[in-house]
């Protein structure tokens, strides 16, 4: 067969068709045993996407699964690799079907993709993660080692020094005859671990296509890098919108897609004619970036009980008690506006979402600018730095006060 292609059908046949020990990685992301339709619209609205994820038993499903590992196993080259992606909802079952397709000897990795989670309307612990595990066909399996940066809290610096056990087998600091430090080899980072923290696609991501539960090209990405180098050939038999295919385009490397809805292929098809990946800001310049308020802000919100909020200049925090159920949010008066630019900037990102009362946490002495032209359901409170100064100056005139008078009256 050639690749290079997105072919329609049910896989199970398909693969029939493939040669034994021709394909390098087979990534497959199939229904996760939901029994649910998964039905999303294209981002302009003008089409539903929709997937089966309906099956009679569990035994039917697992029978999916393990004839489609089998044809994987087969078509695997013998330093090939297979990433199968699932959920809580069948892992535990797919496990025990991938260790008696390929063996527990070829078990390499049990993959945690996390990425955030804002609600959960069901009782129990929010579900942000899922699993991909990570078979080789043979203990010779082809596999790029991807490093990482070193955390904020590692030394980079006692990294860098070779170490020794001593007449003790102690860990220490390996030195010359000179008693100089002696520098290892450079270092290329952490390994990558088994733990991966890449972003969903949101809801406004370009690369966003509008098929369900569609994977980002990134995550793809780091399963191809490792597994797999440039000419090599990957296989996705649940290709669905084409992500694994648009990664492997992009990284250089051959593929083929199955899938059996003909939505899926064209769609597969049209991204692969104008591919769109999306970058992750998140990933970019880290979690670190997106935290802009000062320690002093911080500080405030903690006093009032506040959660901080980023990137919202008319929001800095919401009270963490609802106000008879509504949000309360809550904007810091910055340095450089006045008391009436606060409660401006809160009222405007306020507009339409019946907030009952809100706070603005006033800062600095100076009242002046414009305080409010209009109905305002705004509570000023005083921050406690400004209260404690408020109080060291009346305490101030106070004195002064008394002593003028016990200076008037000679004491
Ligand atoms: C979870 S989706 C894959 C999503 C994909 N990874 C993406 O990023 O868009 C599973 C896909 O498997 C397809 N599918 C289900 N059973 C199949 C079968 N027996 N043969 C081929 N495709 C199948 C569905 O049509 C669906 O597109």
């Amino acid at each position: 067969m050639d690749s290079n292609k997105i072919i329609q059908g049910d896989c199970q046949d398909k693969l029939k068709e493939l040669r034994d020990e021709s394909v390098d990685l087979v990534y497959f992301d199939p229904p996760f045993f939901t029994q649910k339709t998964h039905s999303l619209k294209s981002r302009d609205n003008s089409k539903t996407y929709a997937f089966e994820d309906r099956y009679n038993s569990l035994d039917k499903y697992l029978e999916l699964i393990e004839n489609v590992l089998e044809h994987s196993q087969r078509v695997l080259k013998n330093t090939g690799s297979v990433f199968l992606h699932c959920d809580k909802t069948a892992s535990h079952n797919i496990r025990v079907i991938l260790d008696k397709v390929f063996g527990r000897d070829n078990f390499q990795s049990e993959i945690v993709w996390s990425y955030k989670r804002w609600s959960n309307s069901k009782k129990g612990l929010l579900n942000a993660h899922q699993v991909i595990f990570f078979y080789s066909k043979t203990k010779n399996f082809k596999f790029n080692t991807i490093y990482t940066d070193y955390s904020a809290t590692t030394n980079i610096d006692q990294i860098l020094q070779e170490r020794e056990r001593d007449e003790n087998g102690k860990s220490v600091y390996k030195r010359d005859e000179n008693g100089n430090i002696v520098l290892g080899k450079g270092k290329k980072g952490v390994p990558l671990s088994d733990v991966w923290n890449i972003p969903y696609l949101n809801p406004k991501a370009k690369e966003r296509t509008g098929y369900p539960t569609q994977k980002p090209v990134l995550l793809l990405n780091q399963i191809i890098r490792i597994a797999t180098d440039e000419g090599d050939l990957v296989l996705d038999p649940f290709c669905g919108s084409g992500t694994t295919c648009v990664s492997a385009k992009h990284l250089k490397r051959c593929y083929i897609g199955i899938d059996k809805s003909m939505d899926a292929v064209n769609l597969a098809n049209s991204r692969l004619g104008e591919m769109v990946i999306t970058e992750s800001e998140l990933l970019n310049k880290g979690t670190e970036s997106y935290l802009e308020k000062t320690e002093k802000e911080l500080a405030i919100l903690q006093s009032i009980n506040a959660i901080p909020v980023q990137r919202n200049a008319g929001i800095d925090g919401f009270l963490r008690e609802q106000n008879k159920d509504k949000p309360v949010p809550v904007k810091i008066q910055r340095e450089d506006e006045t008391l009436g630019d606060a409660i401006e900037k809160l009222e405007r990102a306020s507009i339409g979402k019946g907030y009952d009362y809100k706070i603005v946490v006033q800062t600095s002495e100076s009242v002046a600018g414009r305080l409010f032209g209009f109905e305002s359901n705004v509570q000023i409170i005083k921050s406690l730095e400004l209260q404690a100064k408020e109080r060291a100056q009346q305490s101030t005139k106070a004195q002064r006060a008394v002593g003028s008078i016990a200076g008037a009256a000679g004491i």
